[in-house]
C-alpha cells in the first residue's frame, strides 16, 4: 500500500499556521499582556503602592530610553480607531477613553502614558506652590474589591516645576492640566490659587481642569456649595476671558466634581456651570462613602475611594448631570471604568468622552486597547458608522444596552 502523503504535509502545514493563528488571537485580544501584566503585578503588589508605582514608571522610563522597546510599546499598545474619533473642547481625540488625574502628578510620564493608547491625558493636580502631601502611607489597595483608597492630599512639585517638566516632551496627546489649591491658603482665598494657576498653565494647557472634589485638602469641597462656587466661576471665567484675549487663544476650563453629592447641589451647579459657560464638567472624584466595602479592613482608612465601588455612584452623578444640562456642556465621565461596557454604560448615561485610573494599576497598559476593541465591536453591532452616532442611538433607546 502507498503511504499516503498528502495528510503528512497538512499536519506539518496546520500545526505552524494554528499556532500562528493562537498567538495572533492572543494578541487581539490582549491575553499575552494581560498574563504578563498579572506576574509583573503579583509582584509589584509585593511592595507598598506608591514604591510599586515609583519602580512601574522608572522600569518604564530606562525601557523608553531604548529605541527598539519604546518602538515595540507603541506598536503594541496604540491602536488606529477611526469609528472612536471624539470631539472634545472643539478638539478631536482619537478616543474617548483618556487618563485619569493623579496617576501622572508631576508631568513626567507624558511620552509612555500617551503610547498605551489613552486618546488624551490630565495630568496633575498639581498646586501653584511645591507642598508634600500627606504623610505615608496615603494610597491603599483593595484588591478584591478592585478599588483604591487613597489620601495623597496633593503631593506636588508646584507649577513651575510641573511646566519645566512638561515642556520637555513633544506633545502627541491632547493634555489637560489639573489643578488645586495649597493646603496652607486658607478656603477664603481658594480664588487666588485657582486664578494663579489658570494664569500660569494657561497656553500650556489643551484645557485646564479646577479640581474642587478631591476629598483630602480640608474645606475643598466646600467650594461645591452654591455661593462659593459662584465666585470661583465668575472669577475663573473673567480671568479666562482676558487671557483669551491677550495670549490669543481660548483654553476650555472644566470643572471636577465629587460623587457625594445630592440631587439639589447637582441641580444648582448645573445651573451655575451653564450660567457661567464653563466648558465641561467632569464627574466624579473619589467618593468618601463605603459602598459595598462592609468586609474590607482597609475600608475605615480615611480617603477617597475610586475603582469598581465607585462605579454606579459615577454613573449615577453624570445622568443626572445630563438631564440637567440636556448637552449643553459636555460631560467627561469617570469612577471605576474597566471595560468598553463600563464606557458604554458611561456615555450612554450622558458623559461626551470618559477617563480612568484605578483599573489600569490593576489590568495594565492592555487595557486601554481592550476597551477600545470592544468599543470598535459595540459600533459595529449598533450598524452606526461612530461612536458618537451609537450612543445617540442608544440615548434615544433605539439600540438598547444589552
Ligand atoms: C491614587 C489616586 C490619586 C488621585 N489623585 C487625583 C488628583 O490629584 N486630582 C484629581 O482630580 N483626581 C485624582 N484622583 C481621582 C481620579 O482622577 C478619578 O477621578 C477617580 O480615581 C475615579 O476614577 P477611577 O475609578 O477610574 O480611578 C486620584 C485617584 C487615585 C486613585
Amino acid at each position: 500500500m502507498q503511504p499516503n502523503h498528502s495528510k503528512r504535509p497538512r499536519r506539518y502545514k496546520t500545526q505552524p499556521s494554528n499556532l500562528a493563528a493562537d498567538f495572533a488571537k492572543i494578541r487581539r485580544n490582549g491575553y499575552g499582556r494581560l498574563i504578563l501584566y498579572s506576574i509583573i503585578r503579583f509582584l509589584l503588589f509585593r511592595l507598598d503602592p506608591e514604591t510599586a508605582h515609583r519602580l512601574t514608571f522608572r522600569l518604564l522610563r530606562a525601557m523608553y530610553a531604548l529605541a527598539p522597546l519604546r518602538v515595540l510599546l507603541r506598536w503594541g499598545y496604540r491602536r488606529n480607531t477611526p469609528s472612536l474619533v471624539t470631539s472634545l473642547f472643539g478638539r478631536e481625540l482619537p478616543n474617548p477613553v483618556g487618563l485619569a488625574a493623579g496617576l501622572d502628578k508631576h508631568a513626567e510620564y507624558l511620552d509612555i502614558l500617551c503610547d498605551c493608547g489613552f486618546g488624551w491625558l490630565e495630568l496633575g493636580t498639581v498646586t501653584p506652590q511645591p507642598q508634600p502631601g500627606n504623610k505615608i502611607p496615603r494610597l491603599f489597595r483593595l484588591p478584591r474589591a478592585r478599588a483604591l483608597i487613597n489620601r495623597m492630599g496633593f503631593n506636588s512639585v508646584g507649577i513651575d516645576a510641573f511646566l519645566t517638566s512638561l515642556r520637555r516632551f513633544e506633545r502627541h496627546c491632547v493634555v489637560g492640566i489639573n489643578v488645586g489649591k495649597n493646603r496652607d491658603t486658607p478656603v477664603e482665598q481658594a480664588v487666588d490659587d485657582y486664578a494663579t494657576a489658570l494664569h500660569t498653565v494657561y497656553t500650556t494647557a489643551d484645557y485646564v481642569a479646577v479640581n474642587i472634589s478631591s476629598p483630602n485638602t480640608p474645606g475643598l469641597r466646600g467650594l461645591q456649595d452654591e455661593a462659593q462656587l459662584e465666585i470661583l466661576l465668575a472669577r475663573l471665567k473673567q480671568e479666562q476671558a482676558a487671557l483669551a484675549r491677550t495670549r490669543a487663544v481660548y483654553v476650555p476650563i472644566a470643572i471636577k466634581v465629587a460623587p457625594d453629592l445630592d440631587d439639589v447641589q447637582i441641580t444648582a451647579m448645573a445651573q451655575l456651570i451653564e450660567r457661567h459657560k464653563l466648558d465641561a464638567v467632569i464627574a466624579t472624584n473619589t467618593t468618601i462613602s463605603r459602598p459595598g466595602l462592609e468586609r474590607e479592613l482597609l475600608a475605615n482608612e480615611a480617603g477617597g475611594l475610586s475603582g469598581r465601588p465607585l462605579k454606579a455612584l459615577s454613573t449615577d452623578v453624570i445622568r443626572k448631570f445630563h438631564q440637567a444640562l440636556q448637552g449643553r456642556v459636555p460631560i467627561i465621565g469617570v469612577g471605576g471604568i474597566e471595560s468598553a461596557d463600563d464606557v458604554w454604560e458611561k456615555m450612554v448615561a450622558g458623559a461626551d468622552a470618559v477617563q480612568l485610573y484605578t483599573a489600569f494599576i490593576y489590568d495594565g497598559p492592555a487595557l486601554v486597547k481592550r476597551i477600545l476593541r470592544g468599543l470598535e465591536r459595540r459600533v459595529a453591532q449598533s450598524g452606526e458608522r461612530t461612536l458618537a452616532e451609537a450612543i445617540t442611538k442608544a440615548r434615544s433607546g433605539v439600540y438598547l444596552m444589552r
